[in-house]
């Protein structure tokens, strides 16, 4: 497999043995999915991965997507993974969910 041309990284909220784990996880349920389906309906070249807690907790689920290295906050639900991948797919930044 060639290094696809987006990485998408997506909370998981795993954090070391013993700490409660965040809170990203209860937000984006069903969040990969839908998200790997529009990729693939798109024809988007970007792999997702899951991830430890991203240190931004009150402002998730947040989704970081490189090479761009851009990080999104709240973004939960299918209205709001369809416009950071909107974004995406046109060469922007959705403002709309950015965490700045
Ligand atoms: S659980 Fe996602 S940022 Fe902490």
């Amino acid at each position: 497999m060639e290094k696809p041309t987006h990485h998408i990284l997506v909370c998981a909220s795993f954090r070391v043995k013993g700490d409660p784990k965040g809170v990203c996880h209860k937000k984006n349920d069903g969040m990969l999915q839908y998200m790997e389906e529009e990729i693939l309906s798109r024809g988007l070249d970007a792999l997702i991965s899951t991830t430890g807690c991203l240190k931004q907790c009150d402002n998730g689920p947040v989704v970081v997507i490189y090479p761009q290295g851009t990080w999104y906050q709240k973004v939960e639900g299918e209205e709001a993974i369809d416009a950071v991948l909107d974004a995406l797919e046109s060469g922007e930044v959705c403002e709309q969910y950015l965490l700045a």
